[in-house]
C-alpha cells in the first residue's frame, strides 16, 4: 500500500466510542479524551442508552461511524450478582455477543475490559495472560464467559483483563477509605487478599496511547495491565492514611473476619510483561499513582 494511502487510513481512524460512560472508568475516558486531541470522542452509558438493545445499537452505528469501541459497560456489582445472574450475563456477556455481530458490519476494531477475577486466586505468582482461568463467582463466570464471546467471534479486539481499580471517579476503594479514615476514629480492613491496585487513568492513558501505536491491529489479543506492585487491601488502607496524615486506626482483619457473598480470590496479581514488551511501556507503582489520585481528591 502506497504511504499516502496508509496515513489517509490512519488520519481517518479516530472515532472512538467508550462505552459505560458513566461509571468510573467511562469518566475517566472523558476526564482524559481533551488530551487525546487527534480522537473524536463518543460516550454511551446508562440510564440513556442500553447495550443490549442490539437494535438500538445498529440505529446509532447507522449514524455514528466508529473506528474503536472501549466497552468499560459491565455488572460490576459482585455480591448482587450472585442474586442476580440473569442481569449480570446481559449486561457482561450479551453486549460482547451484539458488539462482536455487529463488528463485522460497521467495522470496528473492539477494546474490551476484563479482570483479574477470572482467575480463581490460587496462585503464588503473578497470573499470565496464557494461564488457565478459573473464575470462582457469578461475576467472574461471567467475565470469563464474556472474554471467551470475543475470543470465538474471531474479531479484531483487544481483551485488558485489569484489577483492584481506583480514581477520583465513580466507586472504588480509594474514595471510601478516604472517607472512612477521616470520619472515623478506627477501621477494619482484610489483609489476606493480595492484588495490584491500577489508577483507571494510567489505564485509559495506556488503552489510548497502545490504539495509537497499533491502530490497525488484527485478530484478538488478550493483555494485562495493572500499575506496577502489590499489596493487600489494608497495606493499601495504611497508604492512604499515611498520605492525608489521619488519626484513624485501621485494624487487619482476615477474610474469614469479613463474609462477602461472593468469594474473592485471594491472590489475583496479573503479570504485565507481554504488555511491556509489545507497548514498549513503563508503568507507574500503585504508590506513585495513588498520590496522584489523592491529590485529585484532595482538592
Ligand atoms: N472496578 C474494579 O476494581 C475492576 C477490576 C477489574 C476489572 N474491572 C472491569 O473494568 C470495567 C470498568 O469498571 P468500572 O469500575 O468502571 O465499573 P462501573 O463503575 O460499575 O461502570 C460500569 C458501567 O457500565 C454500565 N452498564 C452496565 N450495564 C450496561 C448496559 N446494559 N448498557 C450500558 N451501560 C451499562 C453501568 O451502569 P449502572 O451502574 O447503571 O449499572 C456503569 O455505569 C468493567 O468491565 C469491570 O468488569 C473493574
Amino acid at each position: 500500500m502506497r504511504l499516502n494511502a496508509l496515513i489517509t487510513i490512519n488520519y481517518f481512524m479516530n472515532k472512538i466510542l467508550v462505552t459505560g460512560s458513566n461509571g468510573q472508568l467511562g469518566e475517566t475516558f472523558r476526564y482524559i479524551s481533551e488530551k487525546f486531541p487527534k480522537y473524536n470522542f463518543h460516550f454511551l452509558g446508562l440510564p440513556e442508552f442500553d447495550l443490549t438493545d442490539k437494535n438500538e445499537l445498529k440505529t446509532y452505528f447507522k449514524k455514528t461511524p466508529i473506528n474503536y469501541i472501549i466497552n468499560t459497560a459491565a455488572h460490576t456489582k459482585v455480591d448482587q450478582a450472585e442474586e442476580d445472574p440473569e442481569v449480570v450475563k446481559k449486561s457482561n456477556i450479551n453486549i460482547l455477543k451484539n458488539l462482536c455481530e455487529l463488528s463485522y458490519e460497521y467495522a470496528f476494531k473492539l477494546i474490551h475490559i476484563s479482570s483479574d477475577y477470572v482467575f480463581d486466586g490460587t496462585a503464588t505468582k503473578p497470573y499470565k495472560t496464557n494461564d488457565t482461568v478459573n473464575p470462582i463467582g457469578v461475576y467472574a463466570k461471567s467475565k470469563a464467559a464474556g472474554e471467551k464471546t470475543i475470543l470465538n467471534a474471531k474479531v479484531d479486539a483487544w481483551i485488558v483483563r485489569t484489577s483492584w481499580l481506583f480514581s477520583p471517579f465513580g466507586h472504588n476503594f480509594v474514595k471510601s477509605i478516604f472517607q472512612l479514615i477521616k470520619n472515623k476514629k478506627e477501621i477494619n480492613v482484610v489483609a489476606d487478599q493480595i492484588g495490584a491496585p491500577t489508577y483507571s487513568i494510567d489505564l485509559a492513558r495506556f488503552i489510548l496511547n497502545a490504539i495509537s501505536q497499533k491502530p490497525n491491529f488484527k485478530g484478538s489479543e488478550v493483555y494485562h495491565f495493572t500499575n506496577n506492585g502489590s499489596t493487600t487491601w489494608f497495606d493499601f488502607a495504611c497508604a492512604i492514611k499515611n498520605e492525608i496524615n489521619a488519626d484513624c486506626i485501621i485494624k487487619p482483619i482476615t477474610t474469614r473476619d469479613y463474609p462477602t457473598i461472593a468469594e474473592r480470590p485471594k491472590y489475583s496479581v496479573l503479570s504485565c510483561e507481554k504488555t511491556k514488551k509489545e507497548f514498549n511501556l513503563n508503568i507507574n507503582s500503585w504508590e506513585l499513582a495513588l498520590k496522584d489520585c489523592l491529590k485529585i481528591l484532595n482538592h
